[in-house]
């Protein structure tokens, strides 16, 4: 994970970069610091926490630096593991996104060294440094890289030299140009706010830049001339407006979100351009996501296979690829992705390109890396998401995978076209279906209240409401730090009804479809457990209400496009119960928005 950001320019480059790591924040946030070149020295700034927080972005100056944002994977949060890693001369700076997988290895055989950090980064400044006593810089840089093993984006200044390095291996990595300015980041939304002309670096590529920039690639030696692409997307400046967290703006933008989604579908075709070739050999989808974006899978899943008979298999991205998955040009390899930037996910899709699937990615970042290395992509509109736990992300993507199942239903001739535009009609309601549920956000925060300090939860729901049920569970875990666990609500029996006594609050999803009077009945034998019970039942549901403790009525809807509504009180039950706890619901302990490392 982290984040990383270098700045050569006539400008304070200690405060662009400072600022540029706000803008990487979202890949983590428990430490931060910044190297930069004064006076043929390197001044280091380290801190423990987020970016900024007392700090003064001038206090500094210089017109060279980088910076890191940090997520822990070796060493815990401390100024002392903080990113940049130096030399024991201090000569070498480094800052490093991904993991150095030997560096246990490396470390052992530098002997004479003086490590300061528990870092796997810190190793790479010393490696440049054991080089440089035989080789000249670059060469030293390119000997330490051949030694590396795992996924590196890495920027390095050297305090006698006017110029950052930076390359790439596994880990993303981009490059922004502008008269006399150069700008590295790990995503391009860091970079928009500068310049719109961008070169992303391909893996094994280094970037040179001092008075100009040159690129080759540091294991052949070849020299790259690429140019910039303009990039015609805007840095959109995202506030809370009125809302107390990005979380609950987020939430409330879902009407807007998925409105955009549709029409971006529908209006430019892009689920319809999978090759006929693809199409006609196709005999298996298997979904590739992690989190929240592998229970939209789930949901995509069902609908798939109802709506169109293809076989579907969702898998956890992160397990994939170490079970030999058995893939060939006959799948279609749905990837799922609100970053696009989520290592396992894309470590499953070079697996199963290689196997030769067609890669069909769902993705709501432009230009991310996951665009990038899929056949065809369809983003979900769904604008910035800022706050760590994913919502809008989640419905957005479950309107693509729903419009992708109406359409092979109907080449797969399962489903008429009147059929098709009837199913259509329905996703066209969800808006103001959701827009209907927001507005018992008042009911939502009462029960909040009743069940806030408790310790556990169970989420139960059946069939398309199963995937809502872990998601239910995952967003109160995320934000509240209770331990809550999603399960098909017939599982329960099967084990979790040992759990169940008067402490223990189970959130059923009983709108009414094919599976209400099994669900009914789950609720007795909870109730008749002191279980206590808030349930999401399906509007003038008053049978529910006699039964249970708490009751969260959704709009009645068709049956397949339940998991759209059913999700949003879960969401704000979420919201609202870490709310009442104090949690830091934006940016939880431990989390970042986008998991890069495997
Ligand atoms: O960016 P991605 O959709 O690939 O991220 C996948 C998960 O890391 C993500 O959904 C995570 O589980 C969220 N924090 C859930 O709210």
């Amino acid at each position: 994970m982290c984040g990383i950001f270098g700045y050569k320019g006539m400008k304070n480059s200690f405060s662009v970069v400072f600022n540029g790591l706000k803008d990487l924040e979202y890949r983590g946030y428990d430490s931060w610091g910044i190297a930069s070149l004064i006076d043929g020295e390197i001044k280091v700034v380290k801190k423990t926490g987020k970016i900024g927080e007392d700090f003064d972005e001038e206090s500094v100056k210089s017109s060279i630096s980088i910076g890191h944002t940090r997520w822990s994977t070796h060493g815990i949060p401390s100024d002392k593991n903080a990113h940049p890693h130096f030399s024991c001369d201090k000569k070498i700076a480094v800052v490093h996104n991904g993991i150095i997988e030997n560096h246990d290895e490396i470390r052992a055989r530098l002997k004479g060294h003086k490590f300061k950090s528990d870092t796997d980064t810190e190793v790479i400044a010393h490696l440049i440094e054991e080089y440089m006593k035989k080789y000249d810089y670059k060469e030293a840089v390119v000997k330490a890289l051949g030694e590396l093993e795992g996924s590196f984006a890495l920027m390095i200044l050297n305090s006698e030299r006017e110029e950052i390095i930076a390359v790439r291996r596994g880990s993303p990595l981009v490059l922004g140009v502008k008269k006399e300015e150069f700008f590295l980041a790990s995503d391009i939304l860091a970079l928009l706010r500068h310049t719109k002309e961008i070169i992303f670096v391909e893996d094994d590529e280094m970037v040179i830049f001092n008075s100009g920039f040159k690129m080759i690639n540091f294991v052949s030696g070849e020299v790259i001339d690429r140019k910039p692409e303009v990039m015609d997307i805007d840095f959109n400046e995202s506030d809370k407006g009125a809302f107390s967290h990005f979380m609950l703006k987020e939430i409330y933008e879902q009407p807007k979100a998925i409105e955009k989604t549709i029409s971006g579908v529908n209006g430019n075709g892009v689920v319809f351009q999978i090759p006929e070739k693809v199409l006609s050999r196709l005999n298996r989808v298997v979904i590739v996501a992690c989190g929240t974006s592998w229970h939209a899978g789930l949901v995509g899943e069902y609908w798939i296979e109802r709506f169109a008979g293809i076989p579907v298999e969702v898998e956890y991205a992160s397990e994939f690829r170490y079970r030999k998955p058995i893939i060939d040009e006959n799948v279609l390899l749905v990837a799922i992705s609100q970053s696009g930037e989520t290592a396992d996910t894309l470590a499953a899709v070079k697996e199963a390109k290689d196997k030769g699937a067609f890669i069909f990615s769902i993705c709501n970042v432009f230009g991310s890396t996951l665009t990038r290395v899929s056949d065809l992509v369809v983003y979900t509109r769904a604008g910035a998401e800022i706050g760590v736990a994913s919502t809008k992300a989640f419905t957005t993507q479950l309107s693509v995978l729903y419009l992708l199942s109406l359409f092979f239903g109907e080449k797969k001739k399962v489903l008429t076209g009147s059929e098709v535009e009837k199913r259509k009609e329905f996703l066209k309601k969800v808006p103001v279906q959701i827009a209907e549920i927001l507005k018992n956000e008042k009911k939502v925060r009462e029960i909040a209240e009743n069940y806030y300090l408790d310790k556990n939860a169970l989420y139960l729901g059946r069939g398309l409401n199963f995937p809502i049920a872990l998601e239910g569970a995952l967003k109160l875990k995320e934000v509240s730090y209770i331990h809550a666990e999603g399960y098909p609500a017939a599982e329960m029996k099967h084990g979790p009804i040992a759990l169940i006594d008067k402490d223990m609050p189970v959130v059923f999803i009983a709108a009414k479809d094919k599976t209400y009077e099994k669900v009914m009945a789950n609720i007795e034998e909870v109730k008749s457990r002191k279980g206590k019970v808030i349930a999401l039942a399906s509007e003038g549901d008053s049978i529910v209400a006699g039964k249970v403790d708490h009751v969260l009525y959704i709009p009645t809807a068709d049956h397949f496009i339940l998991p759209f509504l059913t999700v949003i009180p879960l969401q704000l039950l979420a919201y609202y119960i870490a709310d009442l706890r104090g949690c830091e619901i934006d940016k939880p302990r431990n989390l970042a928005k986008s998991v890069t490392v495997e």
